[in-house]
């Protein structure tokens, strides 16, 4: 019996999916790549609404798909993705808060390890460490690209939060403590699954908002400004 079509990703042939996929949070930010750098694009999904696409970028074959926020959802996705379609690299692209003042907005983040207060890796498979590691080989990639595009990035540890929203802000200090400089919500899982699958992954982000200043950036800005951070994902050879 096939495992595919799983239950979210409505996809029934596994060519349709390249070996390595950028995974943004937000379904439309999958579909402006595919609309704006990939050519001969096909659509592999749209179960709710976590678009996936492939296409070509510069003679090879990419696929980008849409993981949702957080880690209960980028784990749906970037698990079937690597255990029943044979996807090999996940790369995350997506947005962070900084917490350090030196941060600034549109800052791009190069995640070298992660930091969660999360349960996730306990419950997946009785994992401890609450610290997660991208894919070393991947990363490197991903700094050759960068440095070959001539765009500035920061190599940090980075805080994967389940949350959002606080109406409590102690936690803050012990995150900082442990030498996290900006927040999401989606690495520690994404780096975790890949691990036990023995796949590869790693996570660039960018300074959406910042808990040092009070701007945030407007839906313009998001739009030209994650133009870097894509360029580069897009740009690194595997
Ligand atoms: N917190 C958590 N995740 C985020 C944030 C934030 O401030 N900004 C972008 N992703």
């Amino acid at each position: 019996m096939s495992n595919i079509p799983t239950p979210h990703i409505g996809c029934n042939d596994k060519e349709m999916i390249a070996d390595t996929v950028l995974m943004p949070g937000d379904p439309l930010r999958a579909k402006y790549i595919a609309d704006n750098y990939l050519e001969d694009v096909v659509q592999f999904n749209a179960v709710r609404g976590a678009l996936g696409y492939t296409g070509v970028y510069n003679g090879r074959k990419i696929s980008v798909m849409a993981s949702g926020m957080g880690m209960p959802s980028i784990g749906i996705y970037a698990y079937e993705l690597f255990k029943f379609f044979d996807v090999k690299t996940i790369i995350r692209i997506g947005s962070c808060g900084g917490y350090l003042p030196e941060l600034k907005l549109y800052d791009i983040i190069l995640v070298d390890k992660c930091y969660t207060d999360s349960n996730y890796a306990v419950v997946f498979n009785n994992d401890y460490d609450d610290y997660a590691y991208p894919t070393e080989s991947v990363v490197e990639a991903l700094e050759t690209s960068a440095n070959e595009l001539g765009i500035k990035y920061e190599k940090c540890c980075i805080h994967s939060s389940d949350l959002f929203y606080h109406l409590e802000k102690s936690y803050l200090d012990d995150v900082k403590a442990r030498g996290c400089k900006a927040v999401e919500m989606e690495s520690f899982a994404l780096f975790t699954i890949a691990k036990a699958l023995n796949k590869s992954a790693a996570c660039l982000l960018t300074v959406s908002d910042s808990l040092c200043y009070s701007e945030e950036m407007t839906p313009e800005e998001r739009e030209t400004k994650f133009t870097e951070m894509i360029e580069i994902a897009l740009n690194t050879k595997l």
